[in-house]
């Protein structure tokens, strides 16, 4: 077992911490107060390659490992979420989806544009629509619907709480084909954004993750091409949760970000605040919050690093995605209070930080899989 990071991880690293800091830190409060979506940011990642990290090249991706996606997600994580969640669905719910069970000419028309982050000197991203108002975490009982009229199919529905919903030039749509064979009758569609018959709605006003783009979307007699299809007929359920997989480690890395992130500032203040004569790192009640706090954000940061490293190696890593995914968003739920916590009075006002990353916690133990839902996965899959 070899712990050590190598040269391109570092790199990585490197360049990841370098981006955030330069480019997200700066505005990172006035984007979340005004619910701003990072465009500038995000058209750097693309430039960086940090749209279609684990792409092959050969489709405009930086063909990287998963455990380099990992470590680009918890450094940007650590300062802006709403980056890192527009970053993380296109890498892998996106890019990855369409790299795994996309044609040929589907991977050459919308994976290499996706991928690169760009198409025509503009951004070019995707989204990936699974949710509705009735189908969450119950995924499988989906109320769109795609009828086949022979060459196209006739889509119809709401999706909603769809990141990048309006920014997106490329939609990943799941939608029931034939509702008498339930998951089994559900495919999933390469839509346009600009398709005739697509409404996007009002952006949510939400309590974190505010400059991320979050919308409903819906469909009225949308005609989607028959080669839009993805995969064969009925196979749309096992391709969301598939992806699903794989975006799990995606946000179980960004909950270690907001947690390190919430961490290091903690520590940073405790050694610069005084109180009782001397600096608060060196009252027992301060410093017992920061051991707990490194011991778990490691214990995330292992987690996450194995479920990645059990992707790369072609394991089945359905279980340890879904381990990470909860263990990581509960660390960065807990590790962003503490901090709050060490920060006293400070730690409540925006300039500190702290309660924007406290807020942006709350998400990663509800989307990509609810933490209840990562149990079912687990408890299902220890238990077979
Ligand atoms: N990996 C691979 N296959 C899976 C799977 C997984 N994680 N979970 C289920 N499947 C397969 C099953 O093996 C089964 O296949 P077979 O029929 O061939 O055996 C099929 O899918 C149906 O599964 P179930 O019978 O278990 O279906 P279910 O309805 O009982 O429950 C569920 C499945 C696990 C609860 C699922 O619905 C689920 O994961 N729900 C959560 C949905 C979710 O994560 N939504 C996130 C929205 S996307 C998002 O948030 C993106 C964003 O913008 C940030």
């Amino acid at each position: 077992m070899d712990f050590n990071l190598t040269e391109e991880q570092l790199m990585i690293q490197r360049a990841a911490r370098e981006f955030a800091q330069q480019q997200c830190l700066p505005g990172v409060i006035e984007r979340d107060e005004h619910q701003k979506f990072p465009k500038e940011q995000m058209e750097q990642l693309a430039d960086l390659g940090f749209l279609g990290m684990m792409a092959p090249t050969e489709y405009g991706g930086a063909g990287m490992d998963t455990i380099s996606y990992v470590i680009a997600m918890e450094e940007i994580s650590k300062v802006d979420a709403s980056v890192s969640v527009a970053m993380s669905v296109n890498n892998s719910l996106v890019c990855w989806g369409l790299e795994h069970y996309a044609t040929e000419e589907q991977k050459k028309k919308y994976l290499t544009p996706l991928a690169q982050g760009k198409k025509d000197g503009a951004l070019y991203i995707g989204a990936f629509l699974l949710s509705e108002p009735e189908a969450g975490s119950d995924a499988s009982h989906q109320h769109t619907s795609a009828i086949d009229k022979g060459d196209h199919y006739l889509l119809n529905g709401v999706k909603n709480w769809i990141t990048n919903g309006s920014t997106s030039s490329v939609y990943l749509v799941m939608a029931q084909t034939d509702a008498s064979k339930g998951p089994k009758g559900i495919n999933a569609f390469i839509v346009e954004k600009n398709t005739p018959g697509i409404l996007v709605g009002a952006k949510e006003n939400k309590l974190g993750i505010r400059g991320s783009d979050t919308h409903a979307v819906s469909f009225m007699d949308v005609k989607v091409p028959k080669e839009n299809r993805i995969g064969a007929d009925g196979f749309g359920f096992t391709f969301a949760m598939k992806t699903l997989n794989g975006g799990r480690i995606g946000i179980a890395a960004q909950a270690l970000g907001i947690a390190s992130g919430a961490y290091e500032l903690a520590l940073a203040y405790s050694k610069q605040r005084q109180s009782f004569g001397k600096p608060i790192h060196e009252h027992q009640a301060i410093q017992f919050k920061l051991a707990e706090m490194a011991t778990r954000i490691q214990s995330a940061r292992l987690i996450c690093y194995h479920a990645a490293w059990e992707k790369d190696n072609g394991l089945d890593y359905t279980t340890s995605a879904a381990m990470a995914k909860l263990h990581a968003s509960d660390t960065a739920m807990w590790a962003a209070t503490e901090a709050v916590q060490v920060h006293g009075g400070y730690g409540f006002v925006k300039e500190y930080h702290v309660e924007r990353l406290m807020r942006d916690a709350k998400i990663t133990q509800i989307y990509e899989g609810t933490s209840e839902i990562q149990k079912m996965v687990i408890g299902r899959n220890i238990t077979k």
